[in-house]
């Protein structure tokens, strides 16, 4: 609904309203979560990890398209903190991505309120905090949101529903892992990986997952690892996937997939096995020593431990590179499914929209000052002290940062082999045209594989392909059925192409989902301007909302207008 329809007495309120930023009518869940610090041992030695109300991954955000998520959040780190909800696209609402580039964050020792509405969206996602290298230290959890009731969903409603969220993990705490990064040292190796926080299993470990005979249940597996891909298989079980990042897709069977960084999927698993206990396996892709973890699914009144033969991962290597993309390519949209909405997926034909805008991103590694520092076209992103958005907001952007540092196409001089190539460290931020619709080309020009998410959009993920991109690889698009996903893995020395209307209007992160390319600039923001200055493109800012850096004291601007 738009704020130009003034159906509903309320509605026009929460319209004029700066502070009522979500809309009346859809249901509210409230939460208050106590972050803290804590020791667990993981991978079995004892460590600091970041708990939410004493657990860790921390509690699932369980919700239904359109619910208005409510969380007070209390900050009791030493440090300020800040979580983005991965893949809720925030429509209208950058203030809420809890990104340093879109939010002040909450201060240690205080309390902030978070709203956002999950809104036309459905599917599996997760969340996890943003400042420092808090995630190294946990802080994530599994984000749900079911159809509403009324909408179809193409595979009958399962006996239950799991989240599997698997990653690597690192033994060290995550102030040492960012000390590594901070003097220029890269993070290593990972020392294991951990399913739903564990990483450590015994031969008389409950199952962790329980089914009952002859039921199916959906499986929510979720990459919120730091550095590597993670192939997922289940003994003896096939997988039927049935999403993935909020697009119902054809339902095909695997054996196993491949889930990288940032990436959720979910499959259908059917309990119609003998009735035992069996493993879940989670194992690191394309990487020299293969980190390997299991976690026991069983049936009710399953007998005896599960066989130790695991099942086998794919072969690794070139033809583990072939295998995979080919997989990529095996996800296919159902077009007549439909997702958040009624109407079936496939009435939008984003294969016959004309390209307004090709913007192509080397993802390559160099050095700033004798450091390592990553970089999208020659520039490694730095959070100034003011988030840009609010800069962009209180009319100070050039108090702050400068548009367009980078060109729509890398300088010739990239070749992203960490050769000691320099870098400028600056905040990387490129002024896009609301409501185009553009091509981004990610290109990886590195030996090990990249991942990488955008926020505020999903976008169809059209190729993945090895080489290097020219325009005549369109011919390669898949522009009928590909799959609209908001988090693509780009392999070594290869591109992807994702397309995508940029209809959502806010300042919104490129990433490269690894921790250390991350933190050390591999990302930027789009700044996605309405020219109208209207509550129909574009919330304002929440009287509610923290100020920080030169945004404290600013005069407000202008109130936007309803059309
Ligand atoms: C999650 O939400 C769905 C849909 O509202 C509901 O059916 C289910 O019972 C909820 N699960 C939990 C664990 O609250
Ligand atoms: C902090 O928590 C208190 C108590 O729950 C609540 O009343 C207050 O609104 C919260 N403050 C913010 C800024 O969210
Ligand atoms: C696609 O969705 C439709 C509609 O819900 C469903 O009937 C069909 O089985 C799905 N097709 C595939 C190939 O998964
Ligand atoms: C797309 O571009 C083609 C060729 O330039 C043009 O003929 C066509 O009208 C355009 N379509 C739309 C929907 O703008
Ligand atoms: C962004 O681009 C638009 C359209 O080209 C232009 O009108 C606007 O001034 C630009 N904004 C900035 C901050 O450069």
């Amino acid at each position: 609904m738009e704020c130009t329809k003034l159906f509903s007495f309320v509605f026009y309120l929460s319209c004029l309203s700066s502070l009522t930023v979500i809309q009346a009518e859809d249901p509210y869940l409230f939460f208050e979560w106590q972050v803290t610090y804590g020791t667990l041992s993981p991978l079995g030695k004892p460590q600091q990890v970041i708990l939410i109300n004493n657990q860790f991954p921390g509690p699932t955000i369980n919700s239904t398209s359109n619910n208005n998520i409510v969380i007070n959040i209390f900050n009791k780190l030493d440090e300020p903190l800040l979580f983005t909800w991965n893949g809720v696209q925030q429509r209208k609402n950058s203030w809420q991505d809890g990104l340093p580039g879109t939010t002040c964050p909450i201060k240690p020792g205080t309390n902030f309120t978070v709203k956002f509405q999950v809104k036309d969206q459905i599917g599996s996602y997760y969340y996890y905090p943003t400042t420092a290298l808090h995630k190294a230290a946990g802080g994530y959890g599994g984000l749900r949101i079911h159809s509403r009731d009324l909408i179809p969903i193409p595979f009958d409603i399962p006996s239950g529903d799991f989240d599997v969220l698997v990653g690597d993990w690192y033994s060290d705490s995550h102030t040492s892992l960012k000390g590594f990064l901070d003097s220029g040292r890269p993070l290593g190796r990972p020392d294991g990986v951990l399913i739903n926080g564990k990483g450590v299993t015994s031969k008389d470990d409950k199952p962790m997952f329980t089914m009952q005979s002859g039921k199916t249940y959906r499986y929510r597996i979720c990459n919120v690892g730091m550095k590597n891909s993670i192939n997922v298989r289940f003994q003896d079980h096939k997988m039927k996937l049935v999403e993935i990042e909020g697009s119902h897709t054809v339902q095909n069977d695997y054996d196993s997939l491949d889930v990288h960084l940032g990436q959720c999927y979910s499959v259908l698993i059917t309990a119609n096995k003998e009735a035992n206990n069996y493993l879940l396996v989670a194992s690191t892709r394309f990487t020299k020593e293969v980190l390997t973890s299991t976690a026991v699914f069983g049936y009710e009144n399953g007998k005896g431990a599960p066989s130790t033969v695991l099942p086998p991962a794919p072969s690794d290597g070139t033809d583990g590179i072939a295998w995979s993309m080919n997989q990529f390519r095996s996800f296919r949209w159902n077009l007549t499914a439909s997702a958040a909405r009624p109407n079936p997926q496939g009435s939008y034909h984003y294969g016959q929209i004309n390209i307004t805008r090709t913007i192509r991103l080397s993802a390559s590694s160099g050095k700033a000052n004798g450091k390592l520092r990553y970089a999208f076209n020659g520039v490694s992103h730095t959070d100034p002290e003011t988030p840009m958005k609010l800069a962009e907001y209180f009319g100070l952007s050039d108090k702050v940062f400068k548009y367009d540092l980078i060109k729509d196409v890398p300088p010739p001089t990239i070749k992203g082999v960490g050769d000691g190539e320099s870098v400028t460290i600056a905040p990387n931020v490129l002024n896009a045209t609301f409501r185009n619709f553009v091509e981004i080309i990610l290109e990886n020009p590195e030996k090990s594989i990249n991942s990488f998410h955008l926020a505020g959009f999903s976008f169809f993920a059209v190729a993945v392909e090895p080489g290097v991109w020219s325009p005549e690889k369109r011919k390669t698009y898949n522009l009928v059925d590909a799959v609209s996903r908001n988090t693509i893995q780009v392999y070594p020395n290869s591109w992807a192409a994702i397309m995508l209307t940029l209809d959502n209007a806010g300042m919104w992160n490129l990433r490269s989902t690894t921790l250390e390319r991350g933190y050390l600039g591999q990302q930027m923001y789009f700044s996605v301007v309405s020219p109208e200055r209207s509550l129909r493109d574009e919330y304002m800012l929440d009287d509610t909302q923290q100020l920080c850096g030169v945004a404290i004291g600013a005069p407000k601007p202008p109130p936007y207008g309803l059309a």
